[in-house]
């Protein structure tokens, strides 16, 4: 019979063998020519199907909302820094996306975790926020640092207002809503921020579309996929900034002394 050589590598997501590569099977024709956009690609090439419309826009529009949020986060001030350090695209790029983490923008995937775990286990929100204080962890997904009860951010209302008229259901939307609510009690700035509205409502387009089991769903919420939308949008920024820096030649930067409290 035929030997097969062992491989070092297994792969499941593209094929660039034939004459044109494939994203899960789906040739590079067909994506073109039946019009999918960036929303189907992610769906090939992260859950490996096609999801349907409501979703692959789901995903474009996070990929939208999030692309950036002006010079003062923490990334683009990374990526600004790094630029007018004189260095490349690529080092300005991930000098930024390497502060992408539990307090900016990558608390995703731990939002979905946790609203998960609480709404499945039908914790009041009273329970969740006090076990969490219990425990010293911060709600993921709530809380911002200039967004409060009276500024809250356009980003979470478009998300929800999307789902509600496009999802079956938005359970966990609800109840990241309702620990909101809880929080919003105990302090202004507590809002359901950006990356605790993309937690839930990912929960709710994974559990409504009917394309996942079970136990596909607490696969991608133990992995973590969701903070790749993140990553992914705000590359578009950071690259943006990049280039407005060089743009302006901007020179050296140097935190003003005045600014920094010396003590010992
Ligand atoms: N859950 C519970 N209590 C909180 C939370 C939270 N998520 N956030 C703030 N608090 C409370 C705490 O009592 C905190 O005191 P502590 O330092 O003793 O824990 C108090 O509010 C004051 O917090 P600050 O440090 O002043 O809040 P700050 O404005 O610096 O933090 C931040 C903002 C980092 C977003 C914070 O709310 C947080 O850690 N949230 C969870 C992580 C998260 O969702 N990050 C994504 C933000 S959206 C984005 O980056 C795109
Ligand atoms: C962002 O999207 O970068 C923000 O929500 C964070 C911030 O502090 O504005």
């Amino acid at each position: 019979g035929k030997v097969r050589a062992p491989t070092h590598i297994i792969s499941t997501i593209s094929d660039d063998r034939g004459e044109e590569p494939c994203y899960a099977g789906v040739p590079m024709s067909s994506i073109i020519e039946q019009g999918y956009g960036v929303g189907d690609v992610i769906s090939l090439l992260w859950f490996k199907r096609s999801l349907p419309r409501y979703c692959t826009k789901f995903i474009e529009i996070c990929i939208m909302l999030c692309a950036d949020h002006g010079p003062c986060v923490s990334g683009a001030h990374n990526t600004i820094v790094t630029a007018r350090a004189g260095k490349d695209l690529v080092s300005s790029l991930v000098s930024g996306l390497l502060t992408i983490g539990p307090r900016f923008g990558g608390a995703i995937d731990d939002a979905a975790r946790y609203f998960k775990d609480a709404c499945d286990r039908n914790l009041t929100p009273y329970e969740f926020v006090e076990g969490m204080k219990k425990k010293g962890i911060r709600v993921p997904g709530i809380g911002h640092r200039i967004k409060s009860r009276d500024n809250r951010d356009k980003r979470v209302e478009l998300l929800q207002k999307f789902a509600r008229s496009n999802f079956p259901a938005v359970k966990y939307m609800e109840y990241a809503v309702q620990v909101e609510t809880y929080t919003l009690s105990k302090a202004n700035n507590l809002v359901l921020n950006v990356d605790g509205a993309i937690g839930s409502l990912f929960l709710d387009l994974l559990a409504g579309s009917g394309m996942f089991t079970k136990q596909e769903i607490d696969e991608i919420v133990q992995i973590g996929y969701l903070n790749g939308l993140f990553v992914l949008a705000r590359s578009i920024g950071l690259i943006g900034h990049t280039f407005d820096q060089k743009r302006l030649k901007q020179p050296l930067y140097r935190h003003p002394w005045e600014d920094v409290l010396y003590t010992k």
